[in-house]
C-alpha cells in the first residue's frame, strides 16, 4: 500500500491534479497497485490566511510518505520568491531531491514549433541537479533602494551534489540505451571556479562509463543546439540554474508546458512529481489549461514506485491521446476542458 501525498497548491494546481488522479487512479485499478492518498492544504491561500507555509508536523508527515504528487505553486498576492521557497525548494532542499529529471519528447500528433523536426528527432533527457547552485539562497544586500545598492547570490557547487548528478546521468544514459551519449551543459568557459568542478568531476566519473559517450556544450551553445538538432541530444546533465532555464525552451520544443513533466528524485528517500508550468493565476478555475503533464507526471511517479506496467498504460493512452488530434492544440484556446482531456486518457487506460 503507497502513501501519497497530494500538494495541489496554487492556481491551476487543483484542476490538473484533478485530472491527473483521475488517471492514476484508473491506471492503479487496472494493474492492482494499491495506494491511498493524503491532502495538504498547502499553497498560496493557506499563506494569506494563517501565515503558514508547511508545518513541521506536515514536513514529518510527508517524509514518511512513498511520494509526493504536486500541482503548481506561485499565487498572485503573494510575493514572489515566498511560496516557489518556501514550498517547492524547501521539499527539493530538506528532502535531498538531488535529481530533477525532465525527458523532453515530442509525442506524435503534437505539433513542435521546430521547423521539419518529428518525435523521432525530439526524444531526450534532462538531468538537472537540483540541491545546489543559485538555488542555495547564499547571498545578501546591503543599502537597499540607494544609488549604491549592492547584492550577491552565490552559486554553491559541491564536489559531492556535482558527483553523484553526473553519476546518476551516466546510469540513466546506459539504462536508456539511446545513443548511448550524455552531453553535459555548462559555462565553464566562464564559471572558471565552479564550472571547472564540473568538468573534471565529468571527466573523472566518466572514466567507469567508457560505454557511454561524453559529450559537452556551453549552455548558450545548447539553447542553440535544442533548437537546431534536437535529434543530437540524448541525456542532458547539466546544473540546478540553466537545467531550469534549458528545460523551458525543452518544453517549448516538445510542444508547450502543458506536455512538460518531473520528477524531483530522492534514490534513496521521498521523491515528488510535478508538471514543470507554474500556477497560470489568470487561468484558474476555469476548466482550459492542458493536464497532460500532470497525467505524465502521475505516470512518472508510478514508475519510479517500481509500478513499470501501470506507468506504461498512462504512458501508451497519453501517445494514443495525443495522436488521435482529439486534445486539440493542447492550448487554452482548444475548446476541450481540462476535465474532457483528462476524461479522454483515463478511457484510453482503461
Ligand atoms: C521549476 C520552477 C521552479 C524552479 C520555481 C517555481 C522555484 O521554475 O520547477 O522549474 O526554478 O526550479
Ligand atoms: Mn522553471
Amino acid at each position: 500500500m503507497y502513501k501519497i501525498a497530494v500538494l495541489p497548491c496554487d492556481g491551476i494546481g487543483p484542476e490538473v491534479m484533478r485530472e491527473g488522479l483521475k488517471v492514476l487512479a484508473v491506471a492503479a485499478e487496472k494493474y492492482d497497485v494499491k495506494y491511498e492518498t493524503v491532502d495538504y492544504p498547502i499553497g498560496g491561500d493557506r499563506y494569506l490566511k494563517t501565515g503558514e507555509i508547511i508545518t513541521d508536523s506536515e514536513m514529518d508527515e510527508l517524509a514518511q510518505m512513498d511520494t509526493i504528487y504536486l500541482g503548481s505553486v506561485g499565487h498572485p498576492d503573494v510575493h514572489p520568491g515566498i511560496l516557489e521557497k518556501g514550498i517547492l525548494l524547501r521539499l527539493r532542499f530538506d528532502f535531498d531531491q538531488y535529481v530533477n529529471l525532465r525527458p523532453i519528447k515530442l509525442y506524435p500528433g503534437v505539433e513542435t514549433p521546430i521547423k521539419d523536426k518529428g518525435p523521432e528527432d525530439i526524444d531526450f533527457i534532462v538531468v538537472r541537479e537540483n540541491t545546489e547552485d543559485m538555488y542555495v539562497g547564499i547571498g545578501g544586500s546591503m543599502k537597499i533602494d540607494t544609488p549604491d545598492e549592492v547584492a550577491t547570490q552565490t552559486a554553491v557547487y559541491t564536489r559531492k551534489g556535482t558527483e553523484r548528478i553526473i553519476r546518476y546521468a551516466f546510469e540513466l544514459a546506459r539504462k536508456r540505451a539511446k545513443n548511448n551519449t550524455l552531453c553535459m551543459v555548462d559555462k565553464a568557459n566562464v564559471l572558471t571556479h565552479g564550472h571547472d568542478l564540473w568538468t573534471r568531476t565529468y571527466a573523472q566519473v566518466g572514466e567507469e562509463y567508457p560505454d557511454i559517450k561524453q559529450e559537452h556544450a556551453f549552455v548558450d551553445a545548447c539553447c542553440m543546439w535544442f533548437v537546431k538538432n534536437p535529434e543530437w541530444f540524448d541525456v542532458v546533465v547539466t546544473t540546478n540554474m540553466f537545467g531550469d532555464i534549458i528545460t523551458d525552451l525543452g518544453a517549448m520544443v516538445q510542444g508547450g508546458m502543458g506536455v512538460a513533466a518531473s520528477g524531483n528524485i530522492n534514490p534513496n528517500g521521498v521523491s515528488m512529481f510535478e508538471p514543470i508550468h507554474g500556477s497560470a493565476p489568470k487561468y484558474t478555475g476555469q476548466n482550459v489549461v492542458c493536464p497532460i503533464a500532470t497525467i505524465a507526471a502521475a505516470g512518472m511517479m508510478l514508475d519510479h514506485l517500481g509500478e513499470t506496467a501501470a506507468a506504461a498504460a498512462i504512458e501508451r493512452a497519453l501517445e494514443e491521446a495525443l495522436a488521435s488530434g482529439k486534445l486539440g492544440d493542447l492550448s487554452t484556446r482548444s475548446g476541450i476542458g481540462t476535465d474532457a482531456q483528462g476524461d479522454l486518457v483515463a478511457s484510453l487506460v482503461k
